[in-house]
């Protein structure tokens, strides 16, 4: 089992502080909310996901088994 990244959009208020953070794992789409970039949710630099987690006011970027 791995873990997968996402980010709940119920959460998201598109601070926009998890792009800033890990830009090749994250982007905005055009309403401002983040999602993870496709293929990238099981292949990513885990020091900048872990300081884009953190930094998440909403708290909104999670991680699952998959
Ligand atoms: Fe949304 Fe948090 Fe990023 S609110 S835009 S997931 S910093």
């Amino acid at each position: 089992m791995s873990q997968e990244l996402y980010v709940d959009l119920k959460r998201c208020q598109g601070h926009a502080r998890c792009w800033a953070f890990a830009p090749e794992t994250f982007a905005i789409d055009e309403n401002g909310y983040a999602y993870v970039i496709p293929g990238r949710e099981g292949s990513y630099e885990e020091e900048k996901v872990r300081k884009a987690i953190k930094n998440c006011p909403e708290r909104s970027i999670l991680l699952r088994e998959s």
